[in-house]
């Protein structure tokens, strides 16, 4: 089977994660979440986390230097095709990917969109509940779990991200229009860009990227 490459594009709260998540497990990817990692490099003080944490508390992006330096780190250690959720998310990081990919001989075949308006997002970001310890992405209106606030695989008690504050939220929208969005015209005009509405439920959600993969990938079907 050929190894299937993608990156996961969209504002913070479209669902890059979930979807990133699951189409992972079934299509037998490597899930590269850039927050996730950065997350823990936070959580144990790294002088990765020390460097990163500044930033990710004011909902800005941490220097493109850093990340695709983390990035060509990380992508060294995969050896299955793969999912970048959250990277790249500036032009400089971008190009900085094409080449890191170039000198690998490795290609990127889908740049998966995810569009959800931002009522929706401050909407999902507002409930969102995380579990500190196996990672996994509650939604108290969507998603809740089953036990009032508390991780349905760990039984440990549910953390807010500290960036899912009102405030936090807007100004990620803000660096989103600015810094990322110019990226649909870049992986347009390679003829990468699969458009995806993110507003429905998961399962709809995770049906129409199946779609573009299987469509376009018959072999991985
Ligand atoms: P990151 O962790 O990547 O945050 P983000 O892009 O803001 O995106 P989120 O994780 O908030 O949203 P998501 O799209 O993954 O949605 P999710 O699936 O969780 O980055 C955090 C910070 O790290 C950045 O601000 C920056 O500082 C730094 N950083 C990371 N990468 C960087 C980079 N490349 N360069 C520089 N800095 C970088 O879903 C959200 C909620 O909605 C959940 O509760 C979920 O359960 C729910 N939900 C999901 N799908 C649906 C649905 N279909 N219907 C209803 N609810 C849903
Ligand atoms: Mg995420």
């Amino acid at each position: 089977m050929a190894r299937l490459n993608l990156i996961f594009l969209g504002p913070p709260g479209a669902g890059k994660g979930t979807q990133a998540e699951i189409i992972a497990k079934r299509f037998h990817l490597t899930k590269l979440s850039t927050g996730d990692i950065l997350r823990d490099a936070v959580r144990q003080g790294t002088p990765l986390g020390r460097q990163a944490q500044q930033y990710m508390e004011k909902g800005e992006l941490v220097p493109d230097d850093v990340m695709l330096g983390l990035v060509e780190e990380t992508l060294d250690t995969v050896k299955e095709g793969f999912i970048l959720d959250g990277f790249p998310r500036t032009l400089q990081q971008a190009k900085g990917l094409e080449k890191i990919l170039k000198d690998r001989q490795i290609t990127i075949h889908h740049v998966i969109l995810l569009q959800v308006p931002d009522e929706e997002i401050i909407r999902r970001l507002s409930a969102r509940r995380v579990c500190p310890q196996c990672k996994a992405t509650y939604n108290l209106l969507s998603h809740p779990p089953k036990e009032d606030e508390r991780c349905d695989h760990c039984g440990v008690p549910l953390i807010t991200r500290p960036d899912d504050k009102p405030e936090t939220i807007q100004k990620r929208l803000d660096v989103y229009r600015k810094q990322t969005a110019p990226l649909i015209e870049y992986y347009k005009e390679r003829g990468l860009l699969r458009e995806v509405s993110g507003t429905g439920n998961p399962e709809a959600v995770t049906y129409a990227i199946e779609q573009v993969l299987r469509n376009d990938h018959p072999q991985n079907g």
